[in-house]
């Protein structure tokens, strides 16, 4: 099946998965079924964040699924919680294709995407909706492209988690994607502290309060990283996302695609986002929970990102490239891992790459 697909234009690819998962999703049958074959049912693998239990810490990133239309499917897949979106307020068609590029001898994809997506109203109705069976699901939002300018970048923020709040477990702010021109800037302090105050006091009207958790990029030096999260642990943000793409190409890239421009992600992303998670962690000294995000496709690149103090992680490329029982394979290995080491949870390797 990998194989078919691989042979395909990738964004094509993308569509003809998120239409499987939305039809398997749709059969009560077929979905009990994925769910007989995916999932791992075992206490070890529990974890806890930001007020939520995860059934185990293998989440799905942002952009596979933006508009919530294979939720159901996604669901039944094993992992312990999907992320939707990025959400924007507005309907968007994004950048023109081809935007989307597989690094095959990399393991990489670089995007351009730019968030093309149907918008919040449809959004928000397939969030409600969905089918979950103990997957936490969380909705990521942005602003328009032509909305990045702070005051009405956060307009599109309040409006985005006044759809979805209600629908959501945890919500997150993408203020890293690299194809929206000018997202990033949202990350400096300043503009960081005055999006930030103008949600909380959104936030704290709403009658059921939702984590609400900020997605950043590998890309910051330690000093903009620094300040970040001063900031973040200035306000009641719940946690960090850590890390959204790289626009940087680092040394030794194969795939002919390496020079296109857009964020780049799977393996040679993961040491830079395990690195920004290792930072954050001792940082914060573990008090802000950490997402780790970035070229994770098996359970010992779960346990490393864990051990530089991750709470749980999400994968995007390594479906892309290990199949869409990824999530089920590696929840395995993370058994395996538990037993050999004679670990009663999961949860006990949370920074112990930092003792
Ligand atoms: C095709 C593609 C689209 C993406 N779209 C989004 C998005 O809309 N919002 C977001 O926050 N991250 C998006 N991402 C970033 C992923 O969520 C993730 O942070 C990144 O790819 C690193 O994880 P990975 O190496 O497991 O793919 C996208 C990534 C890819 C490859």
């Amino acid at each position: 099946m990998l194989a078919i697909l691989h042979r395909l234009d990738p964004e094509t690819a993308h569509y003809i998965i998120i239409a499987l998962l939305k039809i398997a999703g749709g059969f009560p049958g077929a979905r009990r079924l994925m769910m007989r074959l995916a999932r791992v049912d075992d206490p070890r693998l529990r974890v806890s964040a930001f007020g939520l239990g995860f059934e185990n810490p293998v989440g799905v990133a942002a952009g596979l699924d933006k508009n919530g239309l294979a939720i159901n499917g996604l669901t039944a897949l094993g992992f312990g919680h999907i992320e939707i979106g990025t959400v924007t307020p507005l309907p968007q068609p994004g950048n023109p294709r081809p935007r989307l590029f597989r690094l095959i001898e990399d393991e990489g994809l670089v995007n351009r995407l730019g968030f093309p997506n149907l918008g919040l109203e449809r959004a928000a109705m397939n969030l409600a909706r969905a089918r979950k069976d103990g997957c936490l699901v969380g909705a990521n939002v942005g602003p328009n492209k032509s909305n990045v300018e702070v005051s009405s970048a956060i307009l599109d923020y309040i409006k985005c988690l006044q759809g979805v709040h209600s629908y959501a477990d945890y919500l997150t702010i993408n203020i890293s994607s690299p194809n929206t021109p000018g997202l990033r800037a949202l990350q400096d302090k300043g503009a960081l502290r005055d999006l930030l105050g103008e949600l909380f006091r959104v936030i704290d009207e709403f009658e059921v309060r939702k984590p609400l958790l900020m997605k950043i990029s590998p890309d910051m030096s330690e000093k903009e990283l620094s300040e970040l999260l001063d900031v973040a642990l200035s306000f009641p943000v719940a946690g960090i996302i850590a890390t959204n793409t790289t626009v940087d190409r680092p040394a030794g890239l194969i795939g002919a695609a390496k020079n296109e421009a857009g964020g780049l992600s799977g393996g040679p992303l993961r040491e830079k986002s395990t690195s920004t998670i290792r930072t954050i962690f001792r940082a914060t000294e573990g008090r802000l929970p950490v997402i780790g995000v970035g070229g994770v496709f098996t359970a010992a690149d779960v346990v490393e990102k864990m051990r530089a103090g991750a709470s749980m992680v999400q994968l995007y490329t390594g479906m892309v490239y290990k199949g869409a029982f990824i999530g089920r394979n590696i929840n395995r290995g993370l058994l395996e891992y538990l037993e050999v080491n004679r670990l009663g949870s999961i949860q006990e390797l949370i920074g112990t790459g930092e003792e």
